[in-house]
């Protein structure tokens, strides 16, 4: 086997995870998430199994399809309540020194600009070791509490989803040239002034024409992490991510997964091989196979069938609470995660209901693999010989013990055969995950963002600030510019400054 296998803990700031149900067992964590040390201490484990990053998701809303509502989700502690990921980013990065801490946010709700601080100040606190999972939100829960109109179409999710990017690399990227920034204390000049730029961005749902807030951190863009599966999804995937994240249940969904992703890139021209892509997995194991199984059957004695479809019926917007549990999952037009029900509806495998409930009690939408290290091990490495995906993204079942039990056996058994690393490589997360520097390299898109200046030029920034200029001087009797007041009287313009998470027309 020519490559190593990497780890991801997979993880979110509430109780039990992927797991509905198994936050009552009795040497369960999980719903102490509240506490930092239940954090600190699962960052030291995970540190010392060499795990490349803690990926914390995260949802913006609450699953109520299931039943029509949100009774069994709070009852179950299905992801509610749920705290803010990127707080996590300081305490995690004070115990540790190699780990990465990937944090999940929206390009649905948060707007890029002050988004961007928040990423860009986490990024100095880790010395370089975040990374953003994009995610384009799919709960209407959520979204309807921060816009009039919901949640968007899917597809227009992604287009909002590329600009959204768009502006975060040129903040990163271009705003701040590299030697800005000189501390001169016997000269007094902290900054030179001219070399900090306003990105003049104008576009179809943002504007953001000013500079970013923070100066350069290690990693500029922190590492890109993504899980896009559908259509549009994959194709944001292959363009933008650095890490891809899939939960695909079996090695031919995951190997068609991989070589999709991989010609894409090739053909947006990154390198496939530097896309690296992680299944998602639980791993119980043990001393022996019997251990492991016993174990395994102790923890399903705690799965939470009813919060097992919440997570369902909210991944796929499917409600399966109106069918009986030997009822078969049929394909269904939905507007929420379109590749969750495409891999259930469209696989080889016939489900039912209470099968597909079955599944998702432990580790939600991936497979559980049980055994002893070496069977684990075997398996693992087949998934990743077979499939040509890179490692596997770690779900827990029981807080801190599925993470504890896969540091102490399986990973010592995965180092002895040569397939995982000995140590962490040096640098920040983007250096030890490809082994470069700690900047995007050239070939992805946000490179083309660097000379601020050149885009602009060639946008015909200026020609058009012109133009802006002008129509300031027609002042408004209430104090708004005429574009302003333009703008404000535009019903478009403010359904879409609604939808972006702005409480207020922006004049
Ligand atoms: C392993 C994994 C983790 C994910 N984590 C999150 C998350 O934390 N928050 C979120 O809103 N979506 C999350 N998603 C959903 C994806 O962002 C994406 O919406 C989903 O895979 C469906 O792809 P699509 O959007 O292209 O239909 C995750 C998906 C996978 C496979």
């Amino acid at each position: 086997m020519s490559k190593t296998i990497r780890f991801n803990a997979f993880e979110m700031n509430c109780v039990a995870h992927q797991s509905p149900g198994v936050w009552s067992h009795p040497r369960d964590r999980s719903a102490q998430y509240k506490d930092l040390d239940y954090w600190t201490d699962l960052a030291k484990i995970l540190e010392k199994g060499l795990f490349d990053s803690i990926f914390i998701a995260d949802v913006i809303g609450y699953y109520d399809v299931y039943k029509g509502s949100n009774y069994h989700a709070l009852q179950q502690a299905a992801q509610i309540p749920v705290n803010d990921p990127l707080q996590l980013a300081a305490p995690i990065a004070m115990v540790t020194d190699h780990l990465g801490i990937g944090i999940t946010a929206s390009t649905t709700f948060e707007h890029p600009y002050t988004f961007a601080r928040r990423l860009s100040t986490a990024d100095h606190h880790t010395k370089g070791r975040l990374a953003w999972n994009v995610v384009t939100s799919y709960l209407e829960s959520g979204a309807k509490n921060i816009s009039e109109g919901g949640l968007r179409k899917h597809a227009n999710r992604y287009e909002v989803a590329a600009e959204y990017v768009e502006v975060l690399y040129k903040l990163f990227e271009g705003s701040w040239e590299a030697d800005a920034i000189v501390r001169d204390k016997e000269n007094r000049i902290f900054t030179h002034p001219e070399k900090v730029h306003e990105i003049g961005h104008r576009g179809k749902y943002f504007d953001v024409p000013g500079y970013h807030l923070c100066e350069p951190s290690p990693q500029r863009t922190p590492v890109l992490f993504q899980a896009g599966a559908s259509g549009p999804g994959k194709a944001f995937a292959a363009q933008h991510a650095e890490c891809v994240f899939v939960a695909a249940p079996s090695k031919n969904v995951l190997k068609d997964y991989v070589a999709d992703v991989r010609h894409q890139a090739a053909a947006a021209g990154r390198d496939p091989a530097k896309v690296l892509i992680y299944n998602l997995v639980t791993v119980i194991v043990d001393e022996t196979d019997e251990k492991a199984q016993a174990k395994f059957e102790e923890y399903r004695r705690y799965t939470s069938y009813d919060g097992s479809l919440v997570f369902m019926s909210g991944w796929t917007g499917v409600d399966f609470g109106q069918y009986a549990p030997t009822d078969l999952v049929k394909k269904v037009e939905t507007n929420a995660i379109v590749s969750a029900i495409e891999h259930l509806a469209g696989g080889s495998k016939t489900w039912t209901i209470e099968e597909l409930a079955t599944w998702g009690g432990i580790g939600g939408l991936g497979p559980v693999f049980v055994g002893s290290a070496a069977t684990v091990a075997d398996i693992l490495q087949a998934w990743i010989e077979e499939t040509d995906a890179d490692g596997f993204n770690l779900a827990y079942a029981v807080a801190h013990e599925t993470f504890e039990d896969i540091v102490t056996h399986l990973v010592p058994e995965l180092q002895r055969r040569g397939v995982y690393q000995q140590q962490y490589a040096p640098g920040t997360l983007r250096e030890k995950l490809f082994g470069e520097g700690p900047l995007l390299p050239e070939t992805h898109p946000a490179a083309a963002f660097r000379d601020i200046e050149k885009v602009k030029r060639e946008a015909n920034y200026e020609a058009n600030r012109g133009a802006d200029r002008d129509a300031s001087h027609e002042a408004h009797p209430e104090g708004r510019t005429a574009e302003a007041t333009k703008r404000a009287d535009d019903p478009a313009h403010v359904q879409r400054s609604r939808r972006d998470g702005q409480a207020q027309v922006i004049a």
